[in-house]
Formats: C-alpha cells, sequence, structure tokens
C-alpha cells in the first residue's frame, strides 16, 4: 500500500474518532507537513475531511468517490486490480482496457471510470454511463483457453458479478443468460466480454462490467426503461462503489482461477440455479432468427438448451432471451412478459 492509501484506510477505518495527524506521521514514518499534504490531496478527490486542531482528522460522511486510492486500499486480490487505472472519463472502459492489453499490460488489469462517453451493450447497443450513477469497469485477461470457451467465461463473469451484488447489499440476486445480472425482475447489471482471438487461441479478453446504481429513467434509452433498475433504489440505501467493485474484483479473480484449472461443475450448477430462464418460455433471437421454445438447460459449455414445440432441441451459445408468458395465460408474479 502507498502511504496515501495506507491515510485513507486509517480515516475510513475510524468513521467517528478523530485520527491524530501527529500518531499517524509516527505510524507511517513520515512528517506532519507530509500527512498536511495527503490530507489536502484526499479532499481535492473530494473526500469531506473534518479537521480540528489538538484532535486530528475525521471522514464524517462517506463520499462516494471511485478513486484508485480507496479501492487499492480496500482490494483483497492477488492479481486483480493491482495495475489499476481509475479515470474521470473515457470513452469506453473496455476499448482502454483493448489498448492496453495491446501494449502488454499484466492479467487483471483493470480499468475503471466514473464516467463513459461511449460506453457499449452487447449487439452494438449503448450502454448509458452517466457520471458517478454507475459501475464501469473492464478487466484484462489472458485465458489460456480455447475460443469456445469464451460463452462460459462470459457466463461465468455474470455469475461472480451476481455473488458481489448478492454480498454487498444482500439482495436476493438472478442472472439472466447469457450474462445479464437481476434483481427484484428487472436487469442492474450485464457483462460485455471482447476477445482478440483467431481460431486457434485468445490472446486476451476484455470483461466489462456495468451495474446501474442510481441511473434514473431519463438516465436510460426508452426501450430499456421497463426492464432496468437501479441497485440503490432495490437495496434503499446508496451503495458505495469502491467496495462494490473491490467485491466485484475478489469475486471475478475467484472464479477465474476455479475457470482456468478447469474447475467449473461447481459454477455451472450455481449458475443453474441462478437463472431465471430455465423451465420458462422463452424467445431467443440471434442474428435474424428468432427462436421460441421452453430453455431447458445450461449445457457443460455454457449453453442454451432451448427444446422447441416439435420435441427438438438447438443449443444456443450466444442469442438474446426474452421471457414470454406461461402457456397458461397465468400471469407472471415475478417477471414482466418478454423482457429483453
Ligand atoms: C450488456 O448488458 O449489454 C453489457 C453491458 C456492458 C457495459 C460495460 S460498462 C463497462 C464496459 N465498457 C463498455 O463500454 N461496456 C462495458
Amino acid at each position: 500500500m502507498t502511504t496515501r492509501e495506507r491515510v485513507l484506510r486509517a480515516l475510513l477505518d475510524s468513521p467517528t474518532e478523530f485520527v491524530s495527524g501527529q500518531s499517524l506521521a509516527a505510524e507511517l514514518g513520515i512528517s506532519r507537513p507530509a500527512i498536511w499534504r495527503h490530507m489536502a490531496a484526499l479532499k481535492g478527490q473530494g473526500y469531506e475531511l473534518e479537521a480540528i486542531t489538538g484532535k486530528g482528522y475525521r471522514l464524517p460522511q462517506r463520499p462516494d468517490v471511485l478513486s484508485k486510492e480507496e479501492i487499492l486500499c480496500r482490494l483483497e486480490t492477488e492479481s486483480f486490480g493491482r495495475a489499476l487505472r481509475v479515470l474521470a472519463e473515457v470513452g469506453s472502459t473496455n476499448d482502454e482496457a483493448k489498448a492496453w492489453a495491446m501494449a502488454g499490460c499484466p492479467e487483471g488489469a483493470v480499468v475503471a471510470a466514473d464516467t463513459q462517453t461511449g460506453g457499449r451493450g452487447r449487439r452494438g447497443r449503448a450502454w448509458a454511463s452517466p457520471a458517478g450513477k454507475g459501475v464501469y469497469v473492464s478487466v484484462v485477461l489472458r485465458p489460456r483457453a480455447a475460443p469456445a470457451a469464451l460463452g462460459q467465461l462470459s457466463l461465468l463473469m455474470a455469475l461472480a458479478t451476481a455473488r458481489a451484488i448478492r454480498e454487498s447489499t444482500s439482495l436476493t440476486v438472478s442472472t439472466k443468460w447469457p450474462n445479464d445480472v437481476w434483481v427484484d425482475g428487472r436487469k442492474v447489471a450485464g457483462i460485455l466480454l471482447e476477445a482478440d482471438a483467431d481460431l486457434e487461441q485468445v490472446r486476451s479478453a476484455v470483461v466489462g462490467i456495468g451495474i446501474n446504481l442510481s441511473l434514473s429513467a431519463e438516465d436510460l434509452p426508452a426501450q430499456v426503461r421497463r426492464t432496468a433498475t437501479s441497485l440503490n433504489q432495490a437495496a434503499g440505501r446508496p451503495v458505495p462503489r469502491a467496495p462494490l467493485v473491490c467485491a466485484l474484483l475478489r469475486e471475478m479473480e475467484t472464479v477465474y482461477g476455479q475457470f482456468s484449472s478447469g474447475h467449473v461443475a461447481r459454477l455451472l450448477a450455481e449458475c443453474r440455479a441462478l437463472e431465471v430462464c430455465l423451465g420458462r418460455p422463452v424467445s431467443v433471437e440471434l442474428g435474424k432468427q428468432s427462436l421460441q421454445g421452453t430453455a431447458e438447460e445450461i449445457a457443460a459449455g455454457g449453453e442454451l438448451i432451448l427444446r422447441l414445440a416439435s420435441g427438438e432441441t438447438r443449443a444456443f451459445m450466444a442469442g438474446d432471451v426474452s421471457l414470454r408468458p406461461r402457456e397458461t395465460g397465468a400471469p407472471e408474479s415475478r417477471h414482466e412478459p418478454a423482457t429483453e
């Protein structure tokens, strides 16, 4: 940890008590003016510090600052996020991460941003990324796996995101194949995996995660307003970004470790247990094709198995799934019909 991170850690660990500048200086082996300079820099980043002569420093309010220092001083991973860029504004964190991957960054390198001006979703859709209202993070991976395994990897990254959201909020979280995360029957997060690969090998993959925290209806494109929600609304409280990003990176690292060593059976079972589509009538769209049937299974490779009315099955590696009303005609209790 750098000295700045240790200063911030001391303040975060002591939200009610004042931290004495003198004892902090002694503990960190630096001068009191140096402590003062770190405090001023933190203030400049948006941390609203209270300073009282003779008492010290305190961080009474916990502003939702997405800073490199706060992520690093909370991070529990070995490699994910240890190389880290936190930007105020970027076109797309995925593009920034891809460029960094091409330039040789280590596996697990992370780009996070406060806002994206060109945030992308799957299938060329825009991903609304207003400042401070969401988590926009991309992680560089170098999987020693065949390109065919990327679908499974992206499914597992959605699982990691679902776990991180559940741990950070205690909400009941589900996933929707291939890689959406839902709370309260609505989408709260999505994953965009983009790879630099040929037919035989994957040189690098960038996993981009977007989590809606406080996006209002006006922030969202009209076509997703009915089907999207925000984490703060679902949790009934503001969910701070830095701890959420740290939980996300921890879960991603754990899941990726198991994926890399081929231990995916339990993870896939967890994916199936969280999946909203299974056993339900759905439409699957892929390119110009649209097929209707029952979502029967998530196969070992992460494919969605659709049973058609004819009794035949089809396996999908990719596609967009919409839930359809159950055949009984009974209205859905939890989910909206025909959601994206
Ligand atoms: C989807 O559900 O369609 C996937 C959305 C992925 C959005 C994230 S935000 C961080 C990263 N940068 C991007 O431009 N997209 C991903």
